[in-house]
C-alpha cells in the first residue's frame, strides 16, 4: 500500500464533528435517498426475525429502518458522537455501540448475525482484511454481507481529474492498482470538512471479501439519475457507488 498523506485525523473524528448535521440531512440527500439506498435495499434479504449488524451505522437511520422491519439490530461506529446521535434518535429500536472496524469486534460471538450491512463506511478503512475477517467470523453459516462503497473507477477518475466540486484535496495523481489515501471535501465556509478516504481497485474491493471466505452473490453499479448537485458531474455515464452482496457458505454448500 502506498504511504498515506495528509493529517492523521481519522475519518470517524471528522464525522464526529458533524454528527448532528449528518443525522439531520443525510437520509434525505438525493444521492442516498434516490440512488445508493434503493440499490442497497434491493439486495437485502428479508430481515424479519433476523439479527443484523450495521457496521459503520452513523446516526442510526438505516439501523432503525431494519429494526422497523422486524430485525434485531446492533449498530456500531467508531465515532462516539455518531453513536450518541444514534442512541438519542433510535435507541428504542436498536442497540448502538462504539467500535472501530479496524479492530477485532470482541463484543460479538462467532456466528451470531444473519446479516452484516456496511454502507459507505469502508472507504474510510485502509485495510479491509481485518473487518472482512471479523464480518465472516460473526456471520452465521448462510449469512449475508451487503456492502456499499465508492465505485473504484469513479474514485480513480475523480483523483485524476481533481474536480474541486466533488473533492480530492491532496491527491494529484492516482495509480488504479494501489490503495491510496485522498481527502474528500464536503461543504463550504464554516461547514467545509475534509474526510480521509482510501480508494482501491475493483479487486481491492472484492479480494478481501473473497479472502475472508464469502462468496459473491450480486454486484451492482447503479447508473446515477439525471439530477443536479454533485451527481450531475457524472452525467449518468459513470457509476458513483458500487454495491455487493456476498454469502458465508453453509458447510453443506461450500464451493
Ligand atoms: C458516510 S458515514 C455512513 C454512515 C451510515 N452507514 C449511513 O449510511 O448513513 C461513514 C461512517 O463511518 C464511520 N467510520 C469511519 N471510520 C470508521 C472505522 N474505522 N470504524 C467504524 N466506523 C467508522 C464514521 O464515523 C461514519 O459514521
Amino acid at each position: 500500500m502506498k504511504e498515506t498523506m495528509g493529517e492523521s485525523t481519522d475519518a470517524h473524528e471528522k464525522y464526529g464533528e458533524m454528527a448532528a448535521r449528518y443525522a439531520d440531512s443525510n437520509p434525505d440527500q438525493r444521492a442516498r435517498a434516490e440512488y445508493e439506498w434503493p440499490v442497497v435495499r434491493s439486495l437485502l434479504p428479508d430481515v424479519s426475525g433476523k439479527r443484523v449488524l450495521d457496521a459503520g451505522c452513523g446516526s442510526g437511520y438505516y439501523s432503525a429502518w431494519l429494526a422497523e422491519r422486524g430485525a434485531e439490530v446492533v449498530g456500531i461506529d467508531a465515532s462516539e458522537e455518531m453513536i450518541a446521535e444514534a442512541t438519542d434518535r433510535h435507541g428504542d429500536e436498536a442497540t448502538f455501540l462504539v467500535a472501530d472496524l479496524r479492530e477485532p469486534l470482541d463484543a460479538f460471538e462467532d456466528e451470531s448475525f444473519d446479516l452484516v450491512v456496511s454502507q459507505l463506511t469502508l472507504e474510510h478503512v485502509e485495510d479491509w482484511r481485518p473487518p472482512m475477517a471479523e464480518f465472516h467470523r460473526v456471520s452465521k453459516p448462510g449469512g449475508r454481507l451487503v456492502v456499499s462503497c465508492d465505485h473504484p473507477f469513479t474514485t480513480y477518475f475523480v483523483i485524476e481529474h481533481e474536480d474541486p466540486e466533488i473533492g480530492s484535496a491532496d491527491a494529484t495523481e492516482a495509480d488504479y492498482y494501489e490503495v491510496e489515501r485522498y481527502d474528500r471535501v464536503w461543504g463550504e465556509g464554516e461547514k467545509r470538512i475534509e474526510i480521509p478516504c482510501y480508494r482501491r481497485s475493483l479487486r481491492g474491493v472484492l479480494g478481501p471479501i473473497f479472502g475472508a471466505g464469502f462468496v459473491l452473490e450480486d454486484l451492482r453499479e447503479p447508473r446515477p439519475p439525471e439530477t443536479d448537485g454533485p451527481l450531475a458531474y457524472f452525467e449518468s455515464h459513470t457509476p458513483r457507488f458500487l454495491v455487493v452482496r456476498a454469502r458465508k457458505p453453509s458447510p453443506s454448500s461450500r464451493r
